[in-house]
Protein backbone atom coordinates (compact mmCIF):
# COMPACT_ATOMS: atom_id res chain seq x y z
CA UNK A 1 0.00 0.00 0.00
CA UNK A 2 1.54 3.42 -1.05
CA UNK A 3 1.39 6.17 1.81
CA UNK A 4 -0.84 8.01 0.30
CA UNK A 5 -3.72 5.04 0.37
CA UNK A 6 -2.36 4.76 4.27
CA UNK A 7 -3.15 7.65 4.98
CA UNK A 8 -6.88 7.90 3.58
CA UNK A 9 -7.06 4.03 5.19
CA UNK A 10 -6.20 5.56 8.79
CA UNK A 11 -7.92 8.88 8.25
CA UNK A 12 -11.23 6.81 7.13
CA UNK A 13 -10.89 4.96 10.60
CA UNK A 14 -11.10 7.86 12.40
CA UNK A 15 -14.06 9.27 11.02
CA UNK A 16 -16.26 6.57 9.77
CA UNK A 17 -18.77 8.65 8.16
CA UNK A 18 -16.72 10.68 6.45
CA UNK A 19 -17.53 13.99 9.03
CA UNK A 20 -15.28 15.52 10.96
CA UNK A 21 -16.95 17.43 14.02
CA UNK A 22 -16.13 20.88 14.28
CA UNK A 23 -16.06 20.86 17.94
CA UNK A 24 -19.41 22.90 18.41
CA UNK A 25 -22.36 20.64 18.50
CA UNK A 26 -24.84 23.37 17.00
CA UNK A 27 -22.37 23.90 14.07
CA UNK A 28 -22.19 20.44 12.93
CA UNK A 29 -25.57 20.21 13.44
CA UNK A 30 -25.80 23.15 10.84
CA UNK A 31 -23.09 21.08 8.78
CA UNK A 32 -25.77 18.06 8.52
CA UNK A 33 -23.01 15.85 10.76
CA UNK A 34 -19.29 18.06 10.48
CA UNK A 35 -17.44 19.13 8.43
CA UNK A 36 -16.82 16.55 5.20
CA UNK A 37 -13.31 15.01 5.53
CA UNK A 38 -11.16 16.61 3.70
CA UNK A 39 -12.30 19.79 3.13
CA UNK A 40 -10.73 23.46 3.41
CA UNK A 41 -13.28 25.41 5.52
CA UNK A 42 -12.28 29.58 5.99
CA UNK A 43 -13.91 30.93 9.00
CA UNK A 44 -14.21 34.45 7.94
CA UNK A 45 -14.84 36.96 10.17
CA UNK A 46 -14.04 40.67 11.96
CA UNK A 47 -11.90 41.02 14.97
CA UNK A 48 -13.05 39.11 17.99
CA UNK A 49 -15.81 37.39 16.24
CA UNK A 50 -13.70 34.47 17.65
CA UNK A 51 -11.80 32.85 14.87
CA UNK A 52 -9.08 31.87 17.00
CA UNK A 53 -11.28 30.44 19.44
CA UNK A 54 -12.77 28.02 16.81
CA UNK A 55 -9.35 27.12 15.25
CA UNK A 56 -8.62 26.38 18.84
CA UNK A 57 -11.79 24.06 19.50
CA UNK A 58 -11.77 22.39 16.42
CA UNK A 59 -7.98 21.67 17.53
CA UNK A 60 -8.82 20.77 20.68
CA UNK A 61 -11.95 18.62 20.29
CA UNK A 62 -9.59 16.62 17.43
CA UNK A 63 -6.64 15.58 20.23
CA UNK A 64 -9.74 15.12 23.03
CA UNK A 65 -10.91 12.02 20.14
CA UNK A 66 -6.92 10.95 20.21
CA UNK A 67 -6.49 12.54 16.61
CA UNK A 68 -2.66 14.22 16.21
CA UNK A 69 -3.32 17.65 15.05
CA UNK A 70 -1.33 20.88 13.55
CA UNK A 71 -1.64 24.41 14.59
CA UNK A 72 0.15 26.76 12.32
CA UNK A 73 0.13 30.34 14.17
CA UNK A 74 1.34 33.32 12.16
CA UNK A 75 2.33 36.16 14.55
CA UNK A 76 0.92 35.06 17.87
CA UNK A 77 2.82 33.20 19.99
CA UNK A 78 3.12 29.56 21.18
CA UNK A 79 2.73 30.69 24.97
CA UNK A 80 0.03 33.59 24.29
CA UNK A 81 -2.26 30.51 22.31
CA UNK A 82 -2.05 27.91 25.11
CA UNK A 83 -3.00 30.61 27.42
CA UNK A 84 -6.01 31.44 25.27
CA UNK A 85 -6.88 27.66 25.17
CA UNK A 86 -6.07 27.22 29.10
CA UNK A 87 -8.66 30.44 29.49
CA UNK A 88 -11.53 28.11 27.89
CA UNK A 89 -9.82 24.93 29.69
CA UNK A 90 -8.29 23.33 26.94
CA UNK A 91 -5.00 22.29 27.92
CA UNK A 92 -2.84 21.94 25.11
CA UNK A 93 0.69 21.63 26.60
CA UNK A 94 0.35 17.76 27.55
CA UNK A 95 -0.74 17.49 23.63
CA UNK A 96 2.64 18.94 22.71
CA UNK A 97 4.77 17.22 25.08
CA UNK A 98 3.08 13.79 23.77
CA UNK A 99 3.68 14.96 20.29
CA UNK A 100 0.51 14.76 19.40
CA UNK A 101 -0.02 18.57 18.53
CA UNK A 102 2.44 19.39 16.25
CA UNK A 103 2.39 23.38 16.58
CA UNK A 104 4.69 26.16 14.21
CA UNK A 105 4.64 29.35 14.56
CA UNK A 106 5.59 31.43 11.63
CA UNK A 107 7.26 34.89 11.85
CA UNK A 108 6.77 37.43 9.57
CA UNK A 109 9.73 39.32 11.27
CA UNK A 110 12.35 37.15 9.21
CA UNK A 111 11.35 36.58 5.80
CA UNK A 112 14.68 34.97 4.96
CA UNK A 113 13.65 31.83 7.13
CA UNK A 114 10.29 32.46 6.56
CA UNK A 115 10.19 31.94 2.97
CA UNK A 116 12.41 28.69 3.76
CA UNK A 117 9.92 27.46 6.00
CA UNK A 118 6.83 27.91 4.22
CA UNK A 119 8.22 26.07 1.08
CA UNK A 120 9.92 22.91 2.92
CA UNK A 121 9.35 22.92 6.55
CA UNK A 122 5.12 23.32 6.40
CA UNK A 123 4.22 20.21 3.53
CA UNK A 124 6.88 18.14 5.45
CA UNK A 125 4.97 18.67 8.50
CA UNK A 126 1.48 18.12 7.27
CA UNK A 127 2.93 15.13 4.86
CA UNK A 128 4.92 13.29 7.53
CA UNK A 129 2.86 14.16 10.83
CA UNK A 130 -0.29 11.73 9.68
CA UNK A 131 -2.56 14.42 11.19
CA UNK A 132 -6.22 14.65 10.78
CA UNK A 133 -6.53 18.11 11.45
CA UNK A 134 -4.96 21.26 10.73
CA UNK A 135 -5.71 25.00 11.76
CA UNK A 136 -4.08 28.60 10.14
CA UNK A 137 -4.35 31.31 12.25
CA UNK A 138 -4.29 33.36 10.37
CA UNK A 139 -4.45 32.48 6.13
CA UNK A 140 -4.99 36.57 5.60
CA UNK A 141 -1.53 36.82 7.42
CA UNK A 142 0.21 34.28 5.19
CA UNK A 143 -1.38 36.04 1.78
CA UNK A 144 0.48 38.91 3.52
CA UNK A 145 3.86 37.63 3.63
CA UNK A 146 5.02 37.89 -0.03
CA UNK A 147 6.29 40.23 -1.97
CA UNK A 148 3.28 40.48 -4.52
CA UNK A 149 -0.26 38.96 -5.02
CA UNK A 150 1.22 36.61 -7.70
CA UNK A 151 3.39 34.82 -5.40
CA UNK A 152 0.60 34.97 -2.55
CA UNK A 153 -1.23 32.74 -4.63
CA UNK A 154 1.11 30.76 -6.23
CA UNK A 155 2.24 30.18 -2.40
CA UNK A 156 -1.57 29.56 -1.34
CA UNK A 157 -2.05 26.95 -4.42
CA UNK A 158 1.30 24.91 -3.06
CA UNK A 159 0.03 24.93 0.61
CA UNK A 160 -3.73 23.84 -0.63
CA UNK A 161 -1.99 20.80 -2.85
CA UNK A 162 -0.07 19.58 0.16
CA UNK A 163 -3.25 19.73 2.26
CA UNK A 164 -5.21 18.21 -0.26
CA UNK A 165 -2.58 15.59 -0.94
CA UNK A 166 -2.16 15.03 2.64
CA UNK A 167 -6.43 13.73 3.34
CA UNK A 168 -5.74 16.26 6.55
CA UNK A 169 -8.96 18.62 7.06
CA UNK A 170 -8.17 22.00 7.34
CA UNK A 171 -9.85 25.45 9.22
CA UNK A 172 -8.49 28.44 7.95
CA UNK A 173 -9.15 31.64 9.69
CA UNK A 174 -9.58 35.05 7.55
CA UNK A 175 -9.79 38.15 8.21
CA UNK A 176 -12.89 39.77 6.07
CA UNK A 177 -13.40 42.67 3.73
CA UNK A 178 -14.13 46.25 4.85
CA UNK A 179 -15.45 46.74 1.21
CA UNK A 180 -17.09 43.38 0.14
CA UNK A 181 -19.34 41.54 2.62
CA UNK A 182 -18.84 37.79 2.90
CA UNK A 183 -15.27 38.17 1.21
CA UNK A 184 -11.95 38.14 2.52
CA UNK A 185 -9.34 40.78 3.04
CA UNK A 186 -7.41 39.47 0.04
CA UNK A 187 -10.36 38.32 -1.92
CA UNK A 188 -8.42 34.89 -2.78
CA UNK A 189 -9.09 32.25 -0.53
CA UNK A 190 -12.85 32.08 -0.80
CA UNK A 191 -12.36 30.72 -4.42
CA UNK A 192 -9.92 27.84 -3.21
CA UNK A 193 -11.77 26.99 -0.09
CA UNK A 194 -14.06 23.92 0.22
CA UNK A 195 -16.54 25.92 2.82
CA UNK A 196 -16.81 29.20 4.58
CA UNK A 197 -18.43 29.84 7.71
CA UNK A 198 -19.02 33.72 8.48
CA UNK A 199 -18.67 35.26 11.51
CA UNK A 200 -20.05 38.62 12.55
CA UNK A 201 -20.93 41.36 15.13
CA UNK A 202 -24.62 42.50 14.61
CA UNK A 203 -26.97 45.25 16.05
CA UNK A 204 -30.24 43.17 16.19
CA UNK A 205 -33.14 45.22 18.28
CA UNK A 206 -30.61 47.55 19.95
CA UNK A 207 -28.60 44.50 21.09
CA UNK A 208 -25.09 43.03 19.95
CA UNK A 209 -25.06 39.80 19.04
CA UNK A 210 -22.66 37.47 17.39
CA UNK A 211 -23.81 35.69 14.37
CA UNK A 212 -23.23 32.88 11.75
CA UNK A 213 -23.52 31.67 8.60
CA UNK A 214 -22.64 28.82 6.21
CA UNK A 215 -21.62 30.59 3.17
CA UNK A 216 -20.61 27.51 1.11
CA UNK A 217 -19.78 23.69 1.81
CA UNK A 218 -19.18 21.91 -1.01
CA UNK A 219 -20.44 18.00 -0.78
CA UNK A 220 -23.25 18.44 1.93
CA UNK A 221 -26.67 20.09 2.29
CA UNK A 222 -26.43 22.48 5.13
CA UNK A 223 -28.39 25.25 6.76
CA UNK A 224 -27.74 29.08 4.94
CA UNK A 225 -29.64 30.62 7.98
CA UNK A 226 -28.35 32.82 9.97
CA UNK A 227 -27.66 31.64 13.21
CA UNK A 228 -26.81 33.12 16.88
CA UNK A 229 -23.47 31.98 18.68
CA UNK A 230 -22.32 32.74 22.23
CA UNK A 231 -18.04 33.06 22.96
CA UNK A 232 -18.36 31.27 26.57
CA UNK A 233 -15.70 30.61 29.51
CA UNK A 234 -15.67 26.78 27.59
CA UNK A 235 -15.73 28.00 24.16
CA UNK A 236 -18.12 29.00 21.59
CA UNK A 237 -21.45 27.83 21.44
CA UNK A 238 -23.99 27.74 18.82
CA UNK A 239 -27.94 27.51 18.66
CA UNK A 240 -28.73 25.72 15.34
CA UNK A 241 -32.23 26.34 15.45
CA UNK A 242 -32.66 30.10 16.69
CA UNK A 243 -33.68 32.52 14.03
CA UNK A 244 -31.80 35.96 13.59
CA UNK A 245 -32.39 38.61 11.16
CA UNK A 246 -29.59 40.80 9.98
CA UNK A 247 -30.13 43.84 8.35
CA UNK A 248 -26.80 42.89 5.15
CA UNK A 249 -27.32 46.71 4.18
CA UNK A 250 -25.80 47.54 7.24
CA UNK A 251 -22.76 45.49 7.12
CA UNK A 252 -22.06 44.62 10.77
N1 LIG B 1 -11.91 32.71 28.20
C1 LIG B 1 -12.88 33.39 27.61
N2 LIG B 1 -14.15 33.26 28.02
C2 LIG B 1 -15.17 33.90 27.40
N3 LIG B 1 -15.00 34.73 26.34
C3 LIG B 1 -13.75 34.91 25.90
C4 LIG B 1 -12.64 34.25 26.50
N4 LIG B 1 -11.54 34.60 25.83
C5 LIG B 1 -11.96 35.45 24.86
N5 LIG B 1 -13.28 35.65 24.91
C6 LIG B 1 -14.09 36.45 23.97
O1 LIG B 1 -13.68 36.11 22.64
C7 LIG B 1 -13.26 37.28 21.95
C8 LIG B 1 -12.01 37.05 21.10
O2 LIG B 1 -12.09 35.84 20.44
P1 LIG B 1 -10.92 35.47 19.42
O3 LIG B 1 -9.60 35.94 19.87
O4 LIG B 1 -11.10 34.02 19.17
O5 LIG B 1 -11.41 36.32 18.17
P2 LIG B 1 -10.67 36.52 16.78
O6 LIG B 1 -11.77 36.63 15.79
O7 LIG B 1 -9.63 35.51 16.59
O8 LIG B 1 -10.00 37.95 16.99
P3 LIG B 1 -8.84 38.64 16.12
O9 LIG B 1 -9.52 39.25 14.95
O10 LIG B 1 -8.28 39.64 17.08
O11 LIG B 1 -7.85 37.58 15.75
C9 LIG B 1 -12.88 38.26 23.03
O12 LIG B 1 -12.99 39.56 22.53
C10 LIG B 1 -13.84 37.93 24.11
O13 LIG B 1 -15.06 38.60 23.86
MG1 LIG C 1 -7.56 35.66 16.15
Amino acid sequence: MDSKSQISGKLSEICPNGRVSSGISGLDKMLNGGIPQGHIVVVMGDPGTGKTTLALQYIHDGLDKGESCIYISIEEEKDSLISTAASYGWELQEYIENNKLEFLKLDLSDIKTLARRIRVELPELIESSGASRIAIDSISLFNIMFDNSIESRIRLVELNKTVKNSGVTALYTSETSMKNLFHSKDGIIEYSADGILFLQQSEIASDIRLVLRIIKMRRTLHDRLYRPYDITENGIIVYPTEMVFVDEGTGV
